[in-house]
């Protein structure tokens, strides 16, 4: 039975929630240019466009409620305390509302906003406006606490920790195109430990793992921690 755990999760774990996902038919890219709403250039040239985009998607997320594998995976943080780690590229709270915590949210959070002027963090209003004055330094340089493309990634370090310390990598919900989160499963195997894929289907990275389970997130998830919760029940 694996002890220490990573676990990375995307928008595939949300998408039976109601959250749209990226890449599928469908997906949140094929609506929108990613260039104009998910890099610094495209926030520069056009604020009001990206907050819009944001706050649409703040707005869904307020409508949703976690689903079974939200649930499961707070499930096993109970079980598992500080041996499992949670990294979502999920921008949405799905996985606190289901009562996990500490969940390291690399690509930022919906419901954070942050200052370009001074780098203060608050919550986030439900919209946001281009206008919107810094709490901290009253810099109307409000912009929604999300990394964007050329940006890097939040909480490398602890990551890259968890993952040196891992005995199992598990991938949930994620089409493993974007990087560094879909090199993780790479430098798993480097460390020589177990990696599982949880997924609707194949991944373009598949064959990196050595074991895969193949169905939507609220049937897999749940089914693949009841099996953990039962193993360690047993083993004790
Ligand atoms: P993608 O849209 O690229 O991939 C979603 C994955 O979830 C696909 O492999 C789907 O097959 C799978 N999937 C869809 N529905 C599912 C279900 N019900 N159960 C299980 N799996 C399902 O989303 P991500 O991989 O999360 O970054 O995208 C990574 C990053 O690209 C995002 O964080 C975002 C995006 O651009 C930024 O915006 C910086």
């Amino acid at each position: 039975m694996p002890k220490r755990i990573v676990i990375l999760s995307g928008a595939g774990l949300s998408a039976e929630s109601g959250l749209g996902t990226f890449r599928d038919k469908d997906g949140l890219w094929t609506k929108y240019d990613l260039s104009e709403v998910a890099t610094p250039e495209g926030f520069a040239m056009d604020p009001a466009k990206v907050h819009g985009f944001y706050n649409a998607r703040r707005a869904n997320c307020l409508e949703a409620q976690p689903n079974a594998a939200h649930e499961a995976l707070s499930q096993l943080q109970a079980a598992w305390g500080a041996d499992l780690t949670l990294v979502t590229q999920n921008v949405d709270d799905l996985l606190e509302r289901a009562g996990a915590r500490e969940v390291i949210h690399m690509h930022g959070e919906l419901t954070s906003a942050l200052c370009a002027s001074c780098g203060h963090r608050w919550t986030a209003p439900r919209a946001m406006d281009p206008a919107d004055p810094c709490p901290a330094c009253a810099q109307p340089a409000t912009r929604p606490d999300i990394v964007w493309f050329g940006e890097i990634p939040y909480h490398m370090e602890a990551i890259e920790t968890a993952l040196q310390m891992a005995e199992l990598f598990v991938s949930i919900g994620t089409s493993g195109e974007v990087y560094p989160a879909a090199g993780f499963v790479q430098e798993a195997r480097i460390v020589g430990i177990p990696t599982l894929e949880l997924n609707l289907e194949p991944s373009s990275g598949s064959g990196l793992f050595t074991d895969a389970r193949y169905g939507p997130a609220t049937e897999i998830v749940p089914a693949w921690v009841a099996e953990l919760l039962e193993g360690s029940s047993g083993s004790s």
